[in-house]
């Protein structure tokens, strides 16, 4: 515990660039952990933050399963600093809980998978597979430099399949099994108007505000019934079948419940779909940065000369990035007057990922974590994303396993963060049941146990 609050102390945030040596400390901590538990690991530099590469002891068995273990040691930014109850940078065990910015997403949940690696080290248990552990540090801005890292050693990563701790469960009593997460598009705008504040008085009435437009613009961005106008924005989006409803509909989530969690009057979705749907099955577009003008104490009269927004959108199969952000670009170039000027600059991108339960290996999965927490698992899609995941399946052509370890009131992203140290412990005992599991699972299957031969 000591050693996961130490490495909560790091302040790894990847989207800001005064972080950039702490993100490098962050980083070699966890590669001497990575060597101290007995794992062959190197820090491999990138254009952007370093990837820890750490390997199990290989065997000289031709044979053996080879499975990669995913985890990010980034964080996101940890303001508004003011709402934490304590600082996010000075991890707090309280009530069986560990507090502070990346506690859970994601430093908490993969550090159970190398800690029970640890277990199987030093009690000399022979693992019945190869490890690969992957940790990065630019999973919050879209892991580019792993992409590129992963292309570049594809050899030696490949793998039998990828297990990833870095998504959740519906709740203590229910680990589960996700097989689909949602993709990200994301851009920038701004709106310029005149060329500097102007007051309000002397001008306003003859000139555009720039706020006002801006406004304007993502107002026609969304229906009332929570329909993205974009036009073609649900061209490629796969509907849901009927099946999947009904699964869907049995996962333990209830609207009121939600409602309190998130602290609204009442939920918002799109129009014929459960919240359920909404948020792990559905595309979204929300704002999620806007700013203009003044926002200081009192009033100040002006015009402001611009006008800002981050958007992103939640993609869902087989929903394509760069197709959104084409799709949006031109539609908002459309929605612009000719009063000011539109800059749109692109961001990072992901796309949405889904893979069968019903595989070997995925099976395997579900039954180790029946034994890790005594419970029945039950399947699930989410609606986070995790970008790597299809960048791995078409370098690698190997599926993830999602396994998450985090609880729908974990605050990721956002002010006190937790990481519920019950999750911390299921994580543990997972990581004794399933190396064997999927281990079995590989070897069963004739063309995994190929696989694994061609590997060595
Ligand atoms: N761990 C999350 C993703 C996640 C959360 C998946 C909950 C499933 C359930 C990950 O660290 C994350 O936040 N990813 C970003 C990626 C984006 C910046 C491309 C996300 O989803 O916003
Ligand atoms: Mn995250």
């Amino acid at each position: 515990m000591q050693e996961l609050c130490e490495y909560v102390r790091f302040p790894s945030v990847s989207a800001q660039p005064e972080h950039k040596s702490d993100l490098l400390a962050c980083a070699e901590w966890v590669r001497e952990q990575c060597q101290r538990i007995g794992l062959e690991a190197q820090l491999c530099p990138t254009s952007g933050h370093p990837i820890v590469w750490a390997r199990t002891p290989r065997s000289r068995s031709a044979t053996r399963p080879h499975f990669l273990v995913y985890g990010h040691y980034d964080v996101q930014p940890a303001d508004p600093l003011e709402l934490w109850s304590s600082p996010p940078f000075e991890p707090r065990v309280e009530n069986d809980l560990l507090r502070g910015r990346g506690a859970s997403d994601n430093k908490g949940q993969h550090w159970a998978h190398l800690k029970a690696v640890e277990a199987w080290l030093a009690t000399g248990t022979p693992l019945p597979c190869d490890l690969t552990f992957l940790i990065e540090g630019e999973e919050e801005v879209g892991s580019r430099s792993l992409v590129e890292f992963v292309k570049a050693h594809a050899a030696e990563l490949k793998c039998d399949a990828i297990v990833i701790s870095d998504n959740g469960i519906p709740s203590l009593k229910h680990p589960a099994l996700t097989y689909a997460l949602r993709g990200v598009a994301a851009i920038e705008l701004e709106v310029h108007g005149p060329s500097s504040d102007l007051h309000s008085g002397i001008f306003g009435g003859c000139v555009d505000n720039p706020a006002m437009v801006l406004a304007q613009m993502l107002a026609q961005l969304r229906d009332r019934h929570g329909r993205i106008t974009v036009p073609g924005f649900y061209d490629d989006v796969v509907p849901l079948t009927a099946r999947e409803r009904k699964q869907l509909a049995r996962l333990p989530y209830r609207d009121a419940a939600l409602r309190r969690l998130l602290g609204v009057r009442a939920l918002f979705g799109e129009r014929g779909y459960t919240s359920t749907e909404q948020r792990t099955a559905r595309p979204t577009l929300e704002i999620n940065g806007l700013t203009s003008g003044y926002q200081g104490p009192g009033s100040k009269t002006i015009i402001p000369a611009w006008a800002r927004a981050k958007i992103t959108c939640r993609l869902v199969p087989n929903q394509r990035p760069g197709t959104i952000q084409r799709l949006l670009v031109r539609h908002l170039r459309r929605l612009c007057p000719p009063t000011v000027r539109l800059k749109i600059t692109g961001g990072h991108g992901a796309e949405p990922y889904l893979v069968s339960p019903d595989s070997p290996l995925a099976q395997a999965a579900l039954r180790a974590l029946r034994t890790a927490f005594k419970r029945q698992p039950v399947l699930m899609r989410e609606g986070g994303s995790i970008p790597i995941v299809t960048e791995l399946k078409k370098i690698l052509h190997a599926d993830s396993l999602l396994l998450g370890l985090a609880l729908p009131d974990d605050n990721a992203h956002a002010p006190n963060e937790k990481f519920d140290l019950k999750c911390f412990r299921f994580g543990l005992q997972l990581g004794m049941h399933l190396w064997p599991e999927l281990a079995r699972a590989v070897q069963a299957s004739p063309g995994g146990l190929r696989r694994s031969k061609r590997n060595a």
